[in-house]
């Protein structure tokens, strides 16, 4: 949960504020901003002395306070190194370090002086972002709840865009889902409560939602999705919500997540260790629902349909076995190799379903989809593929504007002939332990058609990250939220 519900700006001088604690910036290579200048001749030079005792040269990461007056309580001067070096990304984890100053005191409330920080551009909205994001914790379980943040609203004063603080509040609130929806045990978060959970922010934002259950997949033709939902006694759920946000004839922007609520291995079982993190396999759903949630608030112009399968992977009795054959809803038959390879299963119905349906403009899927891509990229980044370099290039672009990064791996003709089958179309999996990823993202290639399409396997990034501070302590970090989010911003009108 976010504990922060409220930033504001407010276009005041920093004479005129009442507040607890009021942080203002300094840089290692600039003389003190007048901002600060003025509070200080207004102060009896407390901050000066103060920089002068300590040697504050407003190296990143050191902090001075001094104890004001009445109207501001405290003033913390915060180092923020050299200005060639501080980017909208440092400027989102010093917003979350400002939360955590402020948590520590046990404060409500807390101000930020644009002037000082040089908040400008999409500096606003990267500090707001963090700012908020700092405020997360995931309680739901403890009994009793040690919520250690108590800071509700920030304050940014100064001459600041309204509306990039609002954006930034947002996207964190979209992130936020996504983080809270990840941690949720899989006892809890079924595909049921996922669906239920969408309908409720489908509703808030005005979206058409459906939900296809498990009953209707082989009928329609999803005969990969319905071989990966048999084993489980949950019942699976295709979840669909459509924004409209422009003119009714607009085609739709597509974002379809793999929402694997557990991953046991099916009958390929996993190995016992750190199985408990499967619960994390709808980290996926979980970004087009934090999307989900942004747009509800923001209304871009753009048409969308979010797509999400939800389901279980299990064995028993009535699960799938390896070798067992399966036609997709594109009329593909594929061989089913291990069962564990049950990602690539589910999405290959929803990608081919929603572009049968929708013929999106483009479409992006979010899917913990390889162990291979951590081996590739760590934690650091998301692998990127797709059949539409221009498409990539504008994921990339976004990647860059909000510092969620993506490394794009090669979809060669040479690496699809892998995952072809000698008894069906194809199979689920490519050459033992070589390209993992990669021919997971050329399976899933195979359902998409020529609408240009991006995968992002997201099974590195989706949790584990503790880093930078805005990054949670543990648990689902909620990738993709803040990159997808600015994609949307330059598809709309
Ligand atoms: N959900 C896993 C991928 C995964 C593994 C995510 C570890 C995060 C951490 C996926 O369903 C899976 O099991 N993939 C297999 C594919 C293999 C059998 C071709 C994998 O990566 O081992
Ligand atoms: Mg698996
Ligand atoms: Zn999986």
């Amino acid at each position: 949960m976010l504990n922060i519900n409220k930033i504001s700006a407010i276009s005041e001088s920093v004479l005129d504020i009442k507040t607890t604690q009021l942080f203002m910036g300094i840089f290692e290579d600039e003389d003190i901003h007048e901002n600060i200048s003025k509070l200080n001749a207004s102060l009896n030079s407390i901050i000066t002395n103060a920089v002068k005792i300590e040697s504050f040269s407003g190296k990143s990461g050191k902090c001075v306070t001094v104890y004001a007056n009445d109207n501001i309580s405290k003033i913390t001067l915060v180092g923020l190194g050299k200005k060639s070096k501080f980017t909208s990304d440092e400027a989102r984890s010093v917003g979350a370090n400002l939360t955590s100053i402020a948590n520590t005191s046990k404060l409500d409330s807390f101000s930020i002086d644009a002037g000082s920080f040089e908040l400008s551009g999409n500096f606003v909205q990267a500090i707001s972002e963090g700012v908020v994001l700092g405020s997360y914790q995931f309680l739901d379980y403890k009994s009793k709840k040690k919520n250690k943040n108590t800071v509700t609203s920030v304050q940014i004063v100064g001459n600041v865009d309204a509306d990039a603080i609002s954006t930034g509040f947002n996207v964190a609130q979209g992130v936020g889902v996504a983080r809270d929806m990840g941690n949720h045990p899989a006892n809890i978060l079924t595909p049921t409560y996922m669906a239920n959970y969408a309908e409720e922010i489908a509703k808030d934002g005005n979206m058409k939602f459906t939900v296809i259950d498990e009953s209707k997949f082989q009928e329609m033709g999803m005969g990969a999705f319905y071989g990966v939902a048999m084993g489980s006694a949950e019942p699976a759920k295709m979840i669909i919500a459509e924004y409209n946000g422009a003119e009714s004839n607009e085609k739709p922007f597509a974002l379809v997540g793999k929402g694997l609520t557990f991953d046991s291995g099916g009958i390929s079982l996993k190995p016992g260790a750190k199985m408990d993190e499967m619960k994390f396999d709808m980290c996926g759903s979980a970004t087009v629902l934090g999307v989900m949630k942004t747009v509800s608030q923001l209304k871009p112009k753009i048409n969308i349909v979010f797509a999400i399968g939800a389901t279980e992977n299990m064995p028993g009795s009535k699960a799938q076995r390896p070798g067992d054959i399966v036609t997709a809803y594109n009329g593909k038959t594929i061989e089913v190799l291990n069962t564990d390879a049950e990602g690539r299963l589910v999405l290959a119905d929803v990608l081919s379903y929603i572009v049968d349906i929708y013929k999106p403009t483009a479409m992006m899927d979010f899917a913990t989809l390889t162990g291979a891509v951590l081996v590739a990229l760590g934690d650091q980044a998301s692998g990127v593929m797709g059949n539409n370099q221009e498409f990539i290039d504008d994921i990339k672009n976004a990647s860059e504007l909000t510092s969620e990064k993506v490394w794009q791996l090669p979809l060669w003709d040479s690496y699809c002939k892998d995952i072809k089958s000698k008894i069906a179309d194809i199979k689920n999996l490519g050459r033992n332990r070589l390209a993992g990823t990669i021919t997971a993202g050329a399976f899933l290639q195979e359902f998409v058609g020529d609408t240009p399409w991006c995968h992002m396997d997201i099974a590195g990034t989706a949790w584990g990250p503790t880093s930078p501070s805005y990054q949670p302590k543990m648990g689902a970090t909620g990738v993709a939220v803040r990159l997808v989010y600015n994609l949307i911003e330059n598809r709309s009108k």
